[in-house]
């Protein structure tokens, strides 16, 4: 007999209460004397989709990276996670990650897929259990950066939480260390975490992965201003901004920002004119940092968050990292 999906936490970023908090935080950022977006906002389903495509430029190699140090190191990944484990996934999208994962025979007993976009979790869960029928399988649609409830009948043992893609590298290094603390606090010592991290190149590769030649992470970047208009009911006219997108080599971080192409306002509610934006030509508005990170940073990160048993996989470049740790505090 097959077991049925369960979406069980539904981020209703409609419901009056939610999107009043979004639209306060939005504001709030669009205020600032320098004006910024977090990045989560890029996650509405068209951004979601964008985001898929960029996995697939030539330029941006994290994705298919981490896929083949998936690939070249399965054995000792499987042998890692053991046996009778729940694979907590943050931030599923597609879920590609994980069925990959699991055509490969590395199969958890239980499979709980968070993610922020909860209509593209719905569609990714529904066909990775069409796939796989056998795996229990729930869905939470929630901002796990801002709370992670897990399901209330999780068992307490063997959660591996599986952090793939790089996206620890969009916290502030010091973001990362507590979001890796209140991780290492969800499991006791028989579970660990599986995290892939984006480690420090040349400048010119990087330059180039956050801004491609056929305008895909800049439509990316943009569609958060479409996203912004909707939830806002803000009047950014998308095409006066341009995408900007650099490694900033003494932060090791790739910063991604809209450039305003002249001198113009933004409001909202549209038309009403009760909040404005002035926006001088070449001003920037901040939507995201990616923090790439040296091996040994990267450790010495997790084992101040209450990691051990630190172990890492790399590619032949050494361009990507897939850590595996485990909680370290042996008292639970
Ligand atoms: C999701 N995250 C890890 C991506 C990154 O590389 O920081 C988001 C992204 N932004 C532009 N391209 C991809």
């Amino acid at each position: 007999m097959t077991s049925a999906i369960k979406l069980l936490q539904i981020l209703d970023w409609d419901s009056p209460r939610q999107n009043a908090r979004l639209r306060e935080e939005l504001a709030a950022g669009l205020l600032q004397p320098q004006a910024a977006i977090a990045p989560k906002f890029f996650y509405d389903a068209l951004g979601s989709r964008l985001f898929e495509a960029i996995t697939e430029l030539p330029e941006y190699y994290p994705t298919r990276t981490e896929a083949a140090i998936f690939d070249e190191h399965l054995p000792e990944i499987r042998r890692a996670l053991g046996a009778d484990f729940s694979l907590i996934d943050l931030g599923c999208g597609s879920c590609a990650k994980a069925g990959r994962l699991f055509h490969a025979g590395v199969l958890p007993a239980r499979y709980v897929a968070v993610d922020i976009s909860v209509d593209f979790l719905r569609d990714s869960l529904q066909n990775l259990k069409r796939e796989l029928p056998a795996i229990d399988m729930t869905g939470l649609g929630l901002d796990f950066t801002d709370e992670l409830r897990l399901p209330d009948d999780l068992p307490p043992e063997r959660r591996m939480f599986f952090y793939p893609g790089s996206s620890i590298g969009n916290f502030s290094p010091h973001e990362a260390h507590a979001f890796l603390k209140r991780l290492a606090g969800l499991m006791d010592c028989s579970g660990g975490l599986l995290i892939g991290v984006d480690l420090i190149k040349d400048k010119a590769l990087l330059d180039a992965a956050y801004d491609d030649p056929l305008g895909v992470t800049a439509a990316f970047n943009r569609n958060l201003l479409r996203h912004v208009n909707a939830r806002l009911e803000a009047d950014f006219s998308i095409a006066d901004w341009q995408h900007v997108a650099f490694f900033n080599e003494a932060e090791a971080r790739i910063e991604m920002h809209l450039e305003a192409r002249r001198a113009l306002d933004a409001s909202w509610p549209a038309g009403t004119g009760r909040a404005i934006r002035r926006f001088v030509a070449g001003e920037r508005i901040h939507t995201e940092n990616s923090y790439k990170y040296s091996p040994q940073g990267f450790r010495t990160l997790l084992a101040e968050a209450g990691f051990a048993e630190i172990r890492m996989w790399t590619d032949p470049r050494g361009w990507f990292g897939v850590f595996f740790a485990r909680q370290g505090n042996t008292r639970t």
